[in-house]
């Protein structure tokens, strides 16, 4: 196992490139299941989840030829099995996708109960319902899924809660289902957008995606026959401007969509860092300590869980006390443990976290709980006074490209050592 040793404080200060977005490239993978053809997909970030992805892709008769470490052609017109290796959809938690293109495809899936980040419970409750809407039987047991159907037909489907999994497995079962498929109260995040851009791109019939009803039109097949770039990561950017406001640098990061990010940019205004933005870079920069703020995580548009550790690094040291309320995930607090290691003063309850600013962190061991938690914890080690190491890398390398190599460029003093 590897750890980061890092040596703070340190103000960043740079220049930084975003990859392409995690959560759109584990749902763009699966969806070229349903496509009898070739296709090219660009601005791959080159990550665990998706090495690991494509490994699924291979299993089941995909034949993939890495172009470059960002670039894959992959020819799905010999797909042989319907059942995905269990050992390893096991691994993370975008392995669900598996179940509503295999669905789409052969009509019928095999797929090991998805892993992932320890954020709680993490029911498919409404994948299933969406599933079932459309004429699959579905079975949860001995560790896997089983979904089958004579036939998909398209409906109407009102997701109970506002989910990006759920929104994207129904989207990927009714591609290629007969008639029309409404999906109402649907997820509105970026990615889901993207994987609608994706599908129509390869044939599909998608409207309506980024609002809360989408409309997929079945179509009898999807041909490839085109490329497609995944969307900039709008999480891994507001990480960046995140680590800028904590560490009271400097940073311009390039290669992202401003609008995906307004909500982070109205909040990090509001603590007293300063933005700008031109075209498809945001320059972050926060000359002072930050101010305190009042988090409450919401589905897009609203502040991302995803980005809630790493605003939790920047309260931890801002002037006066913070709150966050994280109304998505039932555990997602686990990180403000290791803070408190680092000195600062914060009081998890629940969906809700309390925190005393300090003045200061000190560097301490720390150990990621999960991805994004993992992220948050090298902002602490950068901004913390002294030594820190980061172990528990699995679930940062999951999700986060060269992030060691992005925060050094950026001035951090920090390196990637075996245990
Ligand atoms: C996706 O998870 C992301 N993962 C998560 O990012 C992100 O935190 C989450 O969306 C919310 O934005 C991927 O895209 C691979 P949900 P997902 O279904 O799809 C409840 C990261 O760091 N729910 O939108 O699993 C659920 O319990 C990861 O990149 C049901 O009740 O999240 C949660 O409270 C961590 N029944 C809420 O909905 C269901 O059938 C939102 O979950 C599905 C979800």
């Amino acid at each position: 196992m590897d750890k980061l040793v890092i040596n703070g404080a340190t103000k960043l200060k740079g220049d930084v490139v975003i990859s392409g977005a995690k959560n759109a490239a584990v749902a763009i993978l699966p969806a070229t299941l349903l496509i009898d053809g070739i296709c090219t997909i660009e601005n791959l970030p080159h990550i665990s989840d998706v090495t690991l992805y494509c490994e699924i892709l291979e299993s089941l008769g995909a034949k993939i030829t890495w172009n470059t470490p960002h670039e894959i052609t992959i020819d799905t017109r010999n797909i042989h099995s319907a059942q995905a290796p269990l050992e390893i959809t096991s691994k993370f938690r975008a392995s669900y996708y598996l179940i509503g293109s295999l669905l789409g495809r052969c009509k019928e899936a095999v797929v090991g109960l998805p892993g992932g980040c320890n954020l709680g419970a993490r029911p498919i409750d409404q994948h299933i319902k969406g599933f079932e809407a459309l004429g699959a039987k579905v079975d949860v047991g001995q560790g896997k899924i089983t979904a089958s159907a004579k036939k998909l037909t398209g409906t109407s489907i009102y997701m109970d809660i506002v989910s990006v999994g759920a929104t994207i497995n129904v989207m990927l079962a009714s591609v290629l289902a007969e008639g029309t498929t409404t999906i109402d109260n649907a997820a509105k995040e970026p990615h889901i957008v993207d994987v609608a851009n994706f599908l129509n791109t390869m044939g599909a019939d998608i409207r309506g995606a980024g609002t809360d009803m989408i409309k997929i039109h079945g179509v009898p097949k999807l041909t490839g026959n085109a490329t497609y770039s995944v969307v900039p990561d709008q999480i891994e950017a507001g990480t960046f401007m995140l680590a800028a406001v904590a560490s009271r640098g400097d940073i311009t990061i390039h290669n992202c969509i401003t609008k995906h990010l307004e909500s982070v940019t109205a909040k990090i205004i509001e603590m007293g860092a300063n933005v700008q933005e031109d075209g498809d870079t945001i320059r972050v920069w926060c000359n002072k300590r930050p101010n305190r703020a009042t988090v409450k995580t919401l589905p897009y548009p609203g502040f991302p869980t995803d980005l809630q550790p790493q605003i939790g690094v920047a309260l931890a040291i801002a002037d006066g006390n913070s709150t966050i309320n994280e109304s998505i995930w039932e555990s997602r607090f686990q990180y403000t443990y290791e803070l408190n290691k680092m000195g600062a003063k914060i009081t998890a309850q629940g969906k809700s976290a309390f925190f005393e600013g300090v003045k200061s962190l000190s560097g301490s061991p720390v150990f990621a709980t999960d991805l994004r938690a993992g992220a948050a914890l090298i902002i602490a080690g950068i901004v913390a006074n002294g030594t820190t190491e980061v172990h528990n890398l699995d679930h940062i390398d999951r999700g986060y490209e060269n992030i060691e190599e992005k925060f050094r460029k950026l001035g951090a003093k920090i390196k990637r050592v075996s245990e």
